[in-house]
């Protein structure tokens, strides 16, 4: 049935402005009956962070800005749903148009610019379902006028800890001035060190929740050096790598629209995207896992982030552009290399391209 549902809905959805199309998406998911998703093989399980996921494959952050379907994704057949970026307040975001597709690219650009219904909101939401099951986790950002942002990460992590998986902290999103200034060495070591406090001293009510960080594709090879350096030290339990690019390759099809300003994604990400992957991995030792995301639009790409250094996978783009049944291909996928090469589960694929994808020539 959600095969069929997918069919149907996406090319009317492809028809209408991207904002309106994704408004509508979270609107059938909300009140389509979805049924349960069926158990996957135990192959693609794994533990992770100190979390089971029963496969490997996430809704990154952004589709489901504010906590509210993430059951229904889960229903779509993702191992785990990252909701947000929510922030403290609500704001609205950056004005429209902020949304673009490069059809011929396969890429997105946007600009929201962490437009969120604010904490409270996502809070209500994930409170109501938190003994539903499933991984949920909460990407959190700072509001854009905030007047201390390392303080909005610390109060969201004190408020969302109880109620969801794990908690991202980004600090990569290109849409909000300054926001990615937090990567910066001193400042990053100060909000890793009271984030990861804060989890601590809430940790008594709400669990061990793990606490990740999210870069950006962007930074320079010498200041991956200190980002790694810090989120080891201050123990962070995970990276996500990473978010869009604002850098625009030259074998883009779309160029007007490429001219937009905002974060790329989707398939002119990949190549960037994974080697940022394998050269966080080598530097990572592994110290903690990584989630590992942009641009996979296949099995093969699938496969390929894993092998690029990723424990868990993440995808948004792409599913404008294959459908959800994209969900589904990756898992077959990932079978049939497990059946072909003899292994029983996904570990012995992590970083095994790491070392030789750092050797490359730098994607374009
Ligand atoms: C429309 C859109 C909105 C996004 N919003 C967020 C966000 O709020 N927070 C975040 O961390 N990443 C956000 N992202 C980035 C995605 O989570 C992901 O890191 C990136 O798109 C690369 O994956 P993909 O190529 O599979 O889309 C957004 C991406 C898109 C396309």
């Amino acid at each position: 049935m959600i095969g069929v549902l997918d069919r149907l809905a996406r090319p009317f959805l492809r028809a209408l402005d991207p904002e309106d199309a994704h408004g509508l998406a979270i609107k059938m998911l909300k009140f389509a009956p979805l049924p349960e998703a069926a158990p996957d093989d135990p192959r693609l399980a794994s533990r992770v962070f100190g979390l089971n996921f029963p496969n490997p494959i996430g809704m990154a952050a952004g589709f489901d800005k504010n906590a509210e379907v993430p059951d229904a994704l889960l229903r779509l057949g993702f191992g785990f749903v990252e909701v947000g970026t929510i922030t403290p307040e609500p704001q609205p975001g950056n004005p429209r148009p902020r949304l673009f597709r490069l059809d011929a690219d396969h890429g997105v650009i946007n600009r929201l610019g962490f437009n969120s219904q604010g904490a409270d909101a996502a809070l209500r939401r994930l409170a109501a379902r938190a003994s539903a099951g499933g991984i949920v986790g909460i990407n959190v950002g700072a509001n854009k006028n905030s007047a201390d942002r390392v303080a909005d990460y610390v109060r969201l992590i004190e408020r969302f800890a109880a109620v969801a998986s794990y908690v991202t902290v980004n600090i990569s999103s290109p849409n909000t001035p300054g926001l990615r200034n937090l990567q910066q060495a001193a400042v990053l070591d100060d909000l890793l060190a009271r984030v990861v406090d804060a989890r601590e001293r809430v940790s008594p009510r709400s669990g061990p929740t793990p606490v990740l960080l999210k870069i950006a594709p962007d930074l320079a090879l010498g200041d991956l050096d200190d980002v790694v350096g810090i989120a080891r030290a201050r123990r962070v339990d995970g990276m996500i790598v990473g978010n869009t690019t604002v850098t625009r390759p030259p074998t883009l099809h779309e160029t007007e629209t490429a001219k937009e300003a905002g974060g790329l994604s989707g398939r002119p990400l990949y190549r960037l995207g994974n080697r940022m992957l394998a050269e966080t991995y080598v530097r990572v030792e592994d110290a903690f896992p990584l989630v590992g995301a942009g641009g996979i639009d296949s099995g093969a790409t699938a496969l390929g982030k894993i092998r690029a250094g990723a424990s868990l996978i993440q995808l948004y783009s792409s599913l404008v552009f294959r459908g959800i049944g994209l969900i589904g291909e990756i898992k077959q996928t990932l079978l049939a290399a497990l059946a072909r090469d003899g292994h029983s589960n996904l570990k012995d694929y992590i970083g095994a391209d790491a070392a030789a994808v750092t050797a490359e020539a730098w994607p374009d």
